[in-house]
């Protein structure tokens, strides 16, 4: 019998790691673990979402003021639930809750991290059988250890992560984490049940051919942004010819192709809501470190997303990211 096998699971990746950081104490990798297995229960979940009563509102508005569907609340549940009961994450903040949640068990007391989270993202699309994801963020907290975890432990600015991630529940479903180190990929082996790593050191193409935004909002778009969009439809033959529009609604499938793929997502600030739909802690930091850290760029169209100072746990940014040439063409455009 030929036992000899190639891939790593998510596992012994994140074991292999801890060996190679002199002092780590394998928190952080336990902390990946227990994402990976709420990822894991989410979906299935999200497999059977067109078999089952699973659909539908759940009844109630969430803190952002949209409609919450059943599999938002159920996931919400499976990643708090299982960052409670493992030994590396002090408390949570997600997009779903009005409020951060430090847990008050001594074993979280003592741990290292915090962890905030958009659960489900992309759930409008869950109906029709779009991809959908998770996305989380992971920051080491300022508070002491042994105490309870502060409103200061969540509000850190994106430059503070120390890992961040996200899973897409696509055609097939993939985990993608990144830490200052490097972004890698996993995809879920069903036969086995384990994210085996498929996409090693993740580069973000330089030069991309794709562009994603919600057209239908362009006239409500302040006039630089349109015009940027304008270059990206008018590029001729000389120039690359026009870039490719792709835009599927779901945030964490759109950045994940332009990740792989090269290109630039924007959500910019309409003339009604003038820092857009999308949250800098749960959205937009945890892809801005992933992007940047595979060479890409992330800003609000003003300042490097990484660098904003958090005020309030919900708040909204315009967000602009992607791959580096087009992210500088863009700005470029900005600055005029
Ligand atoms: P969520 O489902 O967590 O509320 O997020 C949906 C977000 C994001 O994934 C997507 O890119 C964006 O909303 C789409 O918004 P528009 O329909 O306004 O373009
Ligand atoms: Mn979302
Ligand atoms: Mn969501």
């Amino acid at each position: 019998m030929n036992i000899s096998r190639k891939v790593l699971t998510l596992d012994e990746y994140t074991i292999q790691q801890v060996r190679q950081i002199p002092n780590a104490t394998g928190e952080l990798s336990a902390l990946l673990r227990d994402i990976g297995l709420a990822a894991k229960r989410v979906n299935v979940e999200v497999n059977k979402a067109g078999l089952v009563d699973i659909l539908g509102d759940v009844g109630s508005v969430n803190v952002q003021g949209e409609d919450v569907k059943k599999l938002d609340v159920f996931a919400n549940d499976q990643f708090t639930g299982v960052l409670q009961h493992g030994v590396s994450c002090a408390g949570i903040a997600s997009e779903e809750l009005d409020n951060y949640v430090p847990f008050d068990d001594s074993e979280s007391k003592k741990s290292k991290y915090v962890c905030l989270f958009d659960p489900l993202d992309g759930s409008a699309n869950i109906d029709v059988n779009v991809s959908i994801g998770t996305i989380f963020g992971v920051y080491r907290r300022v508070s002491a250890k042994g105490s309870i975890a502060t409103k200061e432990d969540f509000l850190q600015k994106g430059t503070q992560q120390v890992a961040a991630g996200y899973i897409v529940y696509g055609s097939s479903t993939m985990l993608v984490y990144g830490t200052r180190r490097g972004v890698n990929g996993f995809t879920l082996d069903p036969s086995i049940g384990e994210f085996s790593l498929s996409h090693p050191d993740i580069k973000c193409p330089p030069a991309g051919k794709m562009y994603s935004v919600n057209h239908g909002n362009f006239f409500q778009y302040d006039k630089k942004v349109q015009s940027y969009i304008n270059i990206c439809q008018k590029k001729d033959k000389s120039t690359g010819g026009p870039y490719t529009q792709r835009y599927i609604g779901s945030m964490v499938a759109d950045v994940h192709r332009n990740l792989i793929k090269g290109g630039i997502f924007m959500y910019p600030g309409t003339l009604d809501k003038p820092k857009g739909k999308l949250r800098l802690l749960y959205e937009c930091n945890p892809f801005a470190f992933i992007v940047t850290v595979a060479g890409g760029k992330a800003t609000n169209g003003i300042q490097r997303i990484l660098d904003i100072q958090p005020t309030e746990l919900h708040q909204r940014t315009p967000l602009f990211i992607g791959s580096k040439n087009m992210m500088e063409e863009l700005e470029a455009e900005l600055a005029k």
